[in-house]
């Protein structure tokens, strides 16, 4: 497994490469199970799988935690190498943003996500979502796979990677992987290194809400309003600060109809100073 950090580097590694299927694994490091499952994913459709390591700042608002998010690299590099990796690609800041200094970053030009990206994670996180677009942009030009693969634990972020590879014709496969869960139900995720002991106890509470959401809507019940604001009392009344708990169309993320048949769960919460977020989907077949 070769180790790259800088662009040079990383053409060179993927010269010899040309006419073979790459697979990209992009990732902000830190890497626990869920990650290791998205390279299993992308293993076993291509021929050589690059991941890359970086903690963006441009997907970071001010007082979030770009500062404190876990650098992990060499335990990161030691398990992507067990799990048959050719590549990483782990770039310095100043690599990625060539504009960068003590001022800032400087990246005056951004890629601008559709407009279902302004609600749920995007509207408590103003400019995420165009981060998130703007380096996964980069990345793809960098080292340009013919297949992305991305977890469907970030289930907005995956909606928006798919408009932007749409809108913007990339020649590149996304393949979505399903969200790795700790027995407890919790979806696995690098800020859970954040949690103390008894939060981690509490954490699935997030999911459960959101299965407890899918019985009522297998039961039958459509008023969307209510059991989101009852998943959110509950929530608040357990000590989470809710930013929101959503029912949607999973493939528009608009409000669904009341003869919908396929929904996601969204939800996004903070226990502390920790906020997860996780979703569930969910279809029924019609009568
Ligand atoms: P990061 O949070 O490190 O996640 C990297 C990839 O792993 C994303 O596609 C994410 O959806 C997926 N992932 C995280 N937890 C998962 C889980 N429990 N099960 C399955 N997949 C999971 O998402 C990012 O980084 C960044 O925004 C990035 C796309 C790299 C751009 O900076």
């Amino acid at each position: 497994m070769q180790i790259v950090h800088d662009i040079r580097a990383l053409r060179a590694a993927l010269d010899p490469q040309c006419g073979k299927r790459v697979a990209l694994v992009p990732t902000m490091g830190h890497l626990h199970a869920g990650h290791l499952a998205l390279v299993q994913l992308a293993r076993s459709h291509a021929d050589v799988v690059v991941v890359s390591i970086f903690v963006n700042p441009l997907q970071f608002g001010l007082g979030e935690d770009f500062s404190a998010y876990p650098r992990t690299l060499l335990e990161d590099c030691d398990k992507l190498q067990k799990a048959g990796v050719d590549l990483v690609f782990a770039p310095t800041v100043i690599e990625m943003y060539p504009e960068a200094d003590d001022q800032g970053l400087h990246q005056s030009v951004l890629i601008q996500p559709p407009a279902f990206a302004d609600q749920l994670c995007g509207a408590h996180r103003p400019g995420h979502f165009a981060g998130v677009a703007t380096v996964v942009t980069k990345l793809f030009h960098l080292v340009r796979p013919q297949m992305a693969v991305f977890g469907k634990k970030d289930y907005q972020q995956l909606m928006v990677i798919h408009a932007l590879v749409r809108q913007l014709n990339f020649p590149i496969e996304i393949i979505a992987g399903e969200t790795s869960r700790e027995a407890s139900g919790l979806a696995m995720s690098s800020r859970n290194a954040y949690l103390t002991e008894a939060q981690t106890t509490q954490a699935p509470q997030l999911y459960g809400q959101l299965q407890r959401i899918a019985q009522a809507l297998l039961a039958g019940e459509r008023g969307y309003l209510a059991l989101e604001h009852s998943a959110c009392t509950q929530l608040q009344s357990d000590g989470w600060q809710v930013d929101y708990v959503a029912i949607r169309n999973p493939v528009t993320l608009t409000l669904p109809r009341t003869d919908s048949t396929a929904w996601v769960m969204l939800a996004a919460a903070k226990l502390g100073n920790t906020r997860l977020i996780d979703n569930l989907e969910l279809a029924v077949s019609l009568p």
